[in-house]
């Protein structure tokens, strides 16, 4: 079998040779110099001493030394530091004190004194590998959530930052217009202060670009509000009733625009559990967004009950338009913030609240539309979010469990 590492790697991992007899330990030196980093300590203080000190992948140790017995250190030294792999040199009349402390899982292996120079020096390399497996896997698993966290870190400052910029922009544009009006004024008040159409058209111009400001700013304060870090209230919640709501405040506004509403509601919908102030914004928006894209056409609210893997039950929502559509390259672009095409009458923001609420139910949001067609935006949310949490973490724990 191929050696999993390279003779100059046996060597950056150090190992530890304990025996009393001053003898044994030169000669354990002299025969493994090449091979290993070797300390060698003549007691279990010493030893327990230079484990404290320094990283050991393997101990070694004799079993009958006075005070401290082999056994007794390779205990202390798992307590000390249980990755080091530990191995005890007996005579073969220890054979029940070896039995109890591999049952007990302080020793992984032991070899018999006297012992076969070339034996000992495979079982030390074994050693050393299982300890560099170990620790390899400990520093990749490490590596692993660090970059993990550090993405979703990424992530989320670089919505902030999308964010951020977006805000930028939007205001100013409106700033750079009232500006120019502003630095115009003192050549307009001496040269022709009775010009009434630029001073109308000034008032106008400025009183608007400042409403645009404030409508922003409101915009802004409903997304932070809904989507902000104040704790989630999940209550347990008639999904359909909540719908039927929001359908109710919608219609007169609907109807001015619409042929049709339909609903075609799940009648044995099981409740769930959710921020119900948070999901009627979500609904909110998005049959709003259905209505204005809609000119006389038929929009149709449907609830069912879904199973997705593992049978979890699954609540879905869609909202279905026979409205404007959205172009293919437009469909990427849907969540992000300020993404709109609306010109002054969208924020852009709806679709990222939305988002950013079911996914904190745990859910998802779909979206399905033929251009010039219409456009369905469907809702899966979990009956139960923490559930969902617990057994995501139970299902971690049982792969690594059996990755272990
Ligand atoms: N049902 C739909 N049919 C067609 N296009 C849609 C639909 N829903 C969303 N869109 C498109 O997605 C864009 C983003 O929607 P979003 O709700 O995030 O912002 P908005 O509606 O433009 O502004 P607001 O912040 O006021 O909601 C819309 O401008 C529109 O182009
Ligand atoms: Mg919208």
């Amino acid at each position: 079998m191929k050696p999993l590492l390279q003779p100059e790697d046996y060597r950056r991992y150090p190992i530890l040779y304990v025996d009393d007899e001053p003898f044994a330990l030169e000669t354990f030196r002299a025969q493994f110099k090449e091979d290993f980093t070797i300390h060698t300590a003549h007691d279990g203080e010493e030893a327990l001493r230079l484990v404290s000190e320094n990283e050991i992948a393997v101990v070694l140790t004799d079993q009958r030394m006075p005070r401290i017995s082999g056994v007794e250190l390779l205990k202390r030294v798992k307590e000390q530091r249980p990755d080091t792999v530990r191995m005890l040199i007996t005579a073969y009349t220890d054979m029940d004190v070896v039995i109890k402390a591999i049952n007990e899982g302080n020793v992984y292996r032991y070899l018999t004194k006297p012992y076969n120079e070339d034996d000992l020096r495979n079982t030390v390399r074994q050693g050393i590998e299982t300890y560099y497996l170990m620790h390899e896997r400990e520093r990749l698993e490490a590596e692993k959530i660090e970059t993990a966290k550090r993405m979703a870190r990424a992530n989320r400052l670089s919505a902030v930052g999308t964010l951020a910029a977006g805000m930028a922009h939007e205001i100013n544009n409106p700033m750079t217009a009232v500006s120019a009006f502003l630095q115009m004024i003192p050549e307009k008040y001496r040269e022709d202060r009775k010009d009434k159409e630029f001073w109308e058209q000034f008032y106008r111009r400025v009183c608007e670009e400042l409403d645009r400001i404030q409508h922003l700013i409101t915009r802004m304060l409903r997304y932070s509000r809904f989507t902000g870090q104040d704790e989630y209230n999940l209550q347990e919640t008639d999904l359909n009733e909540l719908l039927e709501d929001m359908l109710a405040l919608l219609l007169p506004e609907a109807k001015k625009r619409l042929d049709v509403f339909k609903k075609d509601l799940h009648p044995k919908l099981p409740t769930a559990w959710m921020d119900r102030e948070r999901m009627k914004q979500v609904f909110m928006n998005l049959l709003l967004n259905a209505i204005q894209a809609t000119e006389r056409g038929t929009i149709t609210v449907c609830s069912r009950l879904a199973s997705r893997s593992n049978d979890r039950a699954v609540l879905e929502v869609a909202i279905s338009d026979t409205g404007s559509g959205i172009e293919e390259e437009h469909l990427q672009k849907l969540f992000d913030p300020f993404f709109t095409t609306k010109h002054h009458e969208g924020s852009g923001l709806g679709l990222l609240t939305c988002h950013q609420i079911v996914e904190a139910h745990r859910g998802f949001i779909d979206v399905e539309s033929e251009p010039g067609k219409g456009a369905t935006f469907i809702v899966r949310l979990p009956l139960n979010p923490e559930e969902h949490d617990r057994r995501i973490t139970e299902r971690r724990k049982e792969a690594d469990e059996a990755s272990a």
